[in-house]
């Protein structure tokens, strides 16, 4: 079952076409990977899945509803989870209190609730923490709950980056370069995460650079070029590809 497709989608940035009429779909319970060389577009579809932009055409439909144009925070609570390319932390805030900034839209008692310490702003505050502390378990930084964010390393920081996201309950995880900046180490234990997410039950969706990685992660690839979608498939079909090739390596000269 598709639990994301995107349909006809385009977005411009004044007369350049950074999504151009981009189509695919992610089921249930696969790893997905888009891919393609900078500035191809791949950020900007995340952009415009999660509601950071709305797409000038075509549609975006989650579980089969149409979530084009809803806020982010309404995206969220659809159970779409993110983490961003350039890493979005409360540098000067602990581990643990950067897990529970993240749950924080998923509330309902809010700030009187909270003020006023009714019981039930008492227990929501407590299985916000049991949750928060229970994903940090999750991603391997539960023993750095009370260390500063700012205190941890880079990778590590992209780790706490997923434990928040993971602490909003999503259905589609969409992970943004999640092992830039990480280290061959790093990026096995990223892998064996993304297998976690997986038996969870969790869709990802992510974009990433290391080739090795993305093909042993993902069920399926997405490939895009100049803001269009030149491939869509298996991992091996779309590494044979002869225009994914191209557009990796660039045009083949040996004719000349
Ligand atoms: N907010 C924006 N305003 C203007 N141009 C943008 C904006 N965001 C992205 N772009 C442009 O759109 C193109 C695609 O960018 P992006 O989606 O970030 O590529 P990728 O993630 O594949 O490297 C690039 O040419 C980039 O400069
Ligand atoms: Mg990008």
């Amino acid at each position: 079952m598709n639990l994301l497709r995107v349909e006809g989608m385009t977005k411009r940035f004044g007369g350049l076409v950074a999504v151009n009429d981009v189509s695919f779909s992610v089921d249930e319970g696969e790893v997905v990977g888009l891919i393609g060389p900078n500035g191809a577009g791949k950020t900007t579809v995340f952009n415009l899945i999660t509601g950071n932009y709305i797409p000038d055409q075509g549609q975006v439909l989650f579980d089969g509803a149409s979530i084009k144009g809803l806020r982010t925070h309404k995206i969220v609570d659809a159970g779409i989870a993110r983490t961003f390319q350039t890493i979005r932390l409360f540098q000067k805030m602990s581990v643990l209190e950067n897990v529970l900034a993240g749950q924080h839209c998923r509330m309902t008692t809010g700030i009187f609730g909270a003020f006023l310490q009714s019981p039930k702003a008492r227990a929501e505050e407590q299985a916000a923490l049991d949750l928060a502390l229970e994903e940090l378990e999750f991603v391997g930084l539960r023993h750095e709950a009370n260390n500063l964010a700012s205190n941890l390393s880079y990778g590590n920081q992209r780790l706490l980056e997923i434990a928040r996201a993971l602490a909003t309950k999503p259905r589609l995880l969409i992970l943004d370069e999640p092992a830039g900046g990480m280290n061959h180490q790093e990026t096995d234990a990223l892998l064996e995460l993304i297998r976690k997410l997986r038996d969870r039950g969790i869709t990802v969706f992510l974009i990433e650079h290391d080739m090795s990685l993305v093909m042993q992660a993902c069920d399926k690839l997405v490939v895009l070029e100049y803001g269009c979608k030149i491939a869509e498939g298996d991992p091996e079909s779309v590494k044979n590809n002869p225009k994914v090739i191209e557009a990796y390596l660039g045009p083949d000269d040996d004719e000349e």
